[in-house]
């Protein structure tokens, strides 16, 4: 497989790391692990772009100089990415001495081939962009980004002949059908180039900004900030002779947002051709993230910090949001009820419970150890053609940076896999010695199933993945657990092991409600007789652990438990089937009404009652924040 190359803009440091800078980052840290999974070398690279106008003016604000500017904000650009788990193989700075040696050099190049030429040029500039705009491309006379209109100055400047490569672009662009991703932004740059091209200006005079490369061949001029950014791509690599250069520039694929296409469609590719190099790969762009519906802005106070979300849900709760909720090449809107949402919903629920419930199963059943599955068993039960379905829909996806529907295609086959447990019954095999190597096969799928998941999720969820595969007996050191091909194989979860009690993967997150005004309401069900607290006091509340359950012959409501409480062990007949099923509540630790005398429920003995909340049809069981021993007084 080819060596490859995958890329992030590099961020400007006028301000710091927000929401849409995480996004690129994580999207191209995704796009690198599946790669490396892929079984192909890679070479990750971020950075920041430093010169120019923006960052002057950002400096001047805060009253020092521009590279001191620079450096604090470029430290937090890389301080942000291993809390975000990113694994970037090199950081570019654009202040760099070896970066400003390959822009003169190129530049130098160009001019000698007679692309880049002087001349006097009056035109629209907005000092935002830090570019001349034409008038056909402002918005009621406006920036389009900025929304300010631009001034007209007039210059003498060096000029890249951009016009002359027009022909060849829209050429290079419509025989490389890959070369722009998604469609619609390669159609949007064709429909650019309908339109004859201008030529760049790719110098500022240093009598209006000095803080920029001095151009090779006029020391009054400093490069344009564009394409001074635009070769952080090759200097990374040591061009022009470094070994990175040549093992990994013909596999570039470069991740940006709709927002800077132009000068990647355009500008670059023209740029590598003037300088008689190869030209990239690809450009994959996405969309915008919006916050709360409107466009990320410090005077709306809607600037997403990627920190502080990471700090309250979890690095991998955060890139499984990002890359699950946005369509790439389209916009996507960021709450915080939709990244709990998916929390709740696909992590908790889905991956989470499916991943306790059958550790625990095995726990429970087979005391932790890994039975394996029966040969003759296999045809009947197996998951692995299930998995393999997944595993193709999963590559074929993440090939096209299509990252919510590959991992649309995992959280598939986590649902087939909860099915399946509730179609096989594992809790009814368990009790039925007959069909223990049923049962031992069922399991052992499941967990080869869940070894799948793990394994596809690892370029999102890295740490969960870790955490899964850890739990299911396999070594890390084993590389083949990462390695796409190597998941295919079915039965890998070694048999014999013993594993220990599953940890949580996602805890549930509470779903902050607005506080409303209080108001008294009648309560419903009408509130009962008021009781003294001497009344209170005849009810003997105890702490309870489930130590086993079942369901209750003929009923399609009650569970026969054995509760635990201390000094007894209690059979309590509860009415929570229809929200729980056996395995949920074992271990559970419950609130035992201890002195109710002994009733029947269809036919049962039952020593007491357990406290439940009612959620419409559900009853959802009272538990304790920490940890406690069964019969102690609850008051
Ligand atoms: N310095 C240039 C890039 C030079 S690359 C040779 C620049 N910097 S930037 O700091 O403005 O970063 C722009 C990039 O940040 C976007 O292309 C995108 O990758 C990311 N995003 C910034 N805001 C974003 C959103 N609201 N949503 C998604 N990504 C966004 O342009």
């Amino acid at each position: 497989m080819t060596s490859q190359f995958y890329t992030t803009p590099i961020y400007y440091v006028n301000a710091k790391p927000h929401l849409g800078h995480a996004y690129t980052s994580i999207a191209a840290d995704v796009a690198t692990r599946f790669k490396k999974m892929q079984g192909c070398d890679t070479f990750f690279l971020t950075g920041t772009d430093e010169h120019g106008d923006k960052i002057v003016q950002a400096a001047e604000k805060e009253n020092t100089s521009p590279k001191a500017y620079a450096d604090k904000i470029s430290q937090l650009f890389q301080d942000v990415l291993p809390l975000l788990n990113i694994e970037n193989d090199y950081f570019i700075r654009t202040t760099n001495p070896d970066h400003i040696q390959v822009v003169q050099s190129i530049l130098s190049t160009i001019h000698d081939r007679g692309d880049i030429y002087f001349s006097s040029y009056e035109g629209l500039y907005c000092y935002g962009c830090e570019r001349f705009y034409q008038d056909r491309e402002l918005v009621d006379g406006k920036c389009p980004d900025h929304g300010t209109e631009p001034a007209t100055i007039k210059e003498s400047n060096y000029f890249f002949k951009m016009s002359k490569y027009q022909d060849w672009l829209v050429n290079h662009i419509q025989s490389n059908p890959d070369f722009i991703r998604p469609k619609q932004y390669k159609t949007e740059i064709l429909s650019f180039l309908k339109q004859p091209l201008e030529d760049l200006c790719i110098s500022r005079p240093k009598t209006r900004l000095t803080w920029g490369i001095t151009l090779p061949f006029d020391q009054d001029y400093v490069t344009y900030v564009w394409f001074d950014a635009l070769v952080n791509y090759i200097s990374a690599l040591g061009y022009p002779d470094g070994q990175r250069f040549k093992t990994f520039w013909p596999g570039t694929r470069h991740f940006v947002a709709k927002d800077i296409i132009k000068p990647h469609g355009i500008y670059w590719p023209i740029m590598l051709k003037a300088a008689g190099l190869p030209i990239y790969n690809g450009l994959n762009v996405h969309g915008f993230w919006n916050v709360q519906g409107s466009k990320m802005s410090k005077s709306i106070g809607n600037v997403t910090d990627p920190v502080e979300v990471t700090a309250e849900f979890g690095v991998d709760a955060f890139r499984y949001f990002l890359m699950r909720e946005m369509v790439f090449g389209l916009d996507a809107n960021f709450t915080e009820d939709a990244i709990v949402a998916r929390i709740n919903s696909d992590l908790a629920n889905d991956l989470g419970n499916l991943f306790s419930r059958v550790l625990s199963m095995n726990m429970r059943y087979f005391k932790g150890q890994v039975k394996g599955t029966d040969p003759e068993l296999d045809g009947q039960l197996s998951l692995e053609s299930a998995a393999a379905s997944a595993i193709d829909a999963y590559t074929a996806a993440m090939e096209n940076c299509r990252f919510h529907q590959a991992l649309a295609a995992v959280w598939e086959f986590v649902s087939a896999m909860n099915k399946y447990i509730d179609t096989q019954e594992p809790w009814a095999m368990a009790k039925d010695e007959t069909r223990t190597r049923e049962l031992s096969s069922v399991l052992y799928q499941l967990m080869e199933g869940l070894r799948t998941v793990a394994g596809l999720i690892f370029p999102v969820m890295p740490q969960t993945s870790k955490k899964m595969v850890t739990a299911l007996g396999l070594s890390l050191t084993d590389k083949g657990g990462f390695c796409l091909e190597k998941i295919r194989a079915w039965g890998q979860v070694p048999c014999g092991i013993t594993l220990s009690k599953p940890c949580i993967l996602f805890p549930r997150v509470a779903v902050k409600k607005e506080a409303a005004a209080p108001v008294d309401r009648p309560f419903k069900p009408a509130l009962k007789e008021e009781i003294t607290l001497e009344d209170f006091s005849k009810i003997d509340l105890r702490t309870g652990r489930v130590l086993s359950a079942e369901p209750v012959k003929n009923s399609s409501k009650l569970l026969k438990l054995q509760v635990d409480l201390g000094a007894q062990t209690r059979q309590v007949i509860a009415g929570i089937a229809k929200t729980y099923s056996p395995e949920d509540v074992v271990g559970k630790e419950v609130i035992v009404v201890a002195n109710l005398k002994e009733a029947k429920l269809m036919g049962e003995v039952s020593q007491g009652m357990i406290l439940a909340a009612s959620r419409k049809k559900d009853l959802i069981l009272s538990g304790f924040d920490d940890a406690v021993l069964p019969g102690n007084p609850v008051k």
